[in-house]
């Protein structure tokens, strides 16, 4: 695209490079950090809590299902030898949940802060067969429109929590891509869990579809503007796995055809976790299947006893997105990074007498 090496926008916004996934990361690169995850009583999140917390991270289990979340707590406690693994109740569909559990799992933080965030919560159900019904009646009540809640708005609450909390993490700075993750002992994370139905129609859900589009949005739009707070995301988008929220006419339709694995998804948010340069990147995760280079530089599929190629769950979808950015996000960026310039030190040295002036007469 024009301009692309003028204003190269994947460095202006901190971007790291693709994801090199033949890389080694350490998953003991999470020791110490503290991570909220919400929906982390079952499925991905407690696959997610498990494994951290096994690798010496501590974290909290922010969940309306209370039995379930208390009792994996108790369990992991016991058969990891980590007490910083907690349950907080959360509906993430009420603010002021969200904001209590917030202040809850900062209190609980062994360092005081929290180094990552996944708002991973989430519900479906076969929401086309809610067809429109009696409109016409003088009262009609509003539809059940439960699952954009959970998925989208529960998220939104989150990640707006999370903005807020991850910079004042005590002992952490701004992410960067050329940061050393071995030493990077604080960290600003937020991991979205989007799916296949971010990247692809489904049938029969339009509501948890547009939910998940929803994510991908917020993902692409914040990873062009949450280097300004110093917090990096990145996000996961998972084809069907075999976990509770997998309703049984979709289970039906699937039959025959291959379904993603827990561990491979667990694998994809861990290396996102560990490896904190990682900055803005998006995996998708498939059933796992062999594939081996084709002649385009893309991938063909080839028999699971093949000599040839690699078993691979893994995909990063949308990768040259910012370098492809069009004028007004391009030109955006340019102005703030200019004013940043303009401003200099003249700017701060203002910022900063104005902040001490408002904290003299706020008393705050
Ligand atoms: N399993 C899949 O096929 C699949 C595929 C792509 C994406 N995902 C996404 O992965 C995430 C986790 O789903 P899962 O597959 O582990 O399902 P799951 O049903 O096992 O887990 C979802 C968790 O969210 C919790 N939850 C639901 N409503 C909540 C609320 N209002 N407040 C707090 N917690 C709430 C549930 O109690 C449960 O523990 C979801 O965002 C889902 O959309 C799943």
């Amino acid at each position: 695209m024009a301009g692309q090496t003028e204003f190269p926008v994947s460095q202006t916004v901190r971007q790291s490079p693709p994801v090199d996934l033949s890389q080694q990361y350490d998953a003991e690169w999470l020791r110490g950090k503290h991570i909220i995850v919400t929906g982390g009583a079952s499925g991905f999140g407690a696959g997610f809590v498990k494994k951290w917390a096994s690798h010496g991270a501590s974290v909290i289990v922010a969940d309306i299902n209370t039995d379930g979340g208390s009792k994996l707590v108790l369990e992991l406690r016991k058969e990891l030898d980590n007490p910083n693994i907690h349950f907080v109740h959360c509906d993430v569909t009420d603010w002021q949940s969200q904001v209590n559990m917030f202040k809850e799992a900062t209190k609980l933080s062994p360092h005081g802060g929290i180094d990552m965030v996944v708002p991973n919560a989430g519900m479906s159900k076969p929401d086309m067969l809610q067809m429109p019904k009696d409109l016409d009646a003088p009262e009609p009540p509003p539809p059940n429109f439960k699952e954009v809640y959970v998925d989208l708005i529960g998220v939104l609450y989150t990640v707006h929590c999370a903005i807020y909390w991850l910079p004042k993490n005590p002992g952490s700075v701004a992410a960067d891509p050329a940061s050393n993750p071995a030493s990077n002992k604080r960290d600003r994370h937020i991991l979205l869990i989007g799916s296949m139905a971010s990247l692809a129609p489904i049938m029969m859900q339009p509501l948890y579809g547009a939910s998940k589009h929803g994510i991908l949005g917020l993902f692409r739009s914040l990873r062009a503007s949450l280097y300004m707070y110093g917090i990096r995301i990145n996000l996961l988008c998972p084809y069907f796995v075999e976990t509770g929220i997998v309703p049984t006419p979709a289970r039906l339709l699937l039959a025959g055809g291959g379904m993603g694995r827990v561990e491979d998804v667990v694998e994809g948010a861990t290396r996102f976790a560990a490896d904190s340069k990682i900055c803005g990147r998006s995996l998708a995760v498939g059933p796992k299947v062999r594939v081996k280079e084709d002649s385009k530089g893309g991938f063909e599929v080839v028999p699971a006893d093949s000599p040839e190629g690699e078993e691979r769950a893994l995909w990063e979808a949308y990768r040259e997105d910012l370098d492809d950015s069009e004028l007004f996000m391009r030109n955006f960026l340019k102005l703030l990074n200019s004013i940043v310039r303009i401003r200099g030190w003249a700017g701060w040295v203002k910022d900063v007498i104005g902040a001490f002036s408002y904290g003299l007469r706020s008393g705050k």
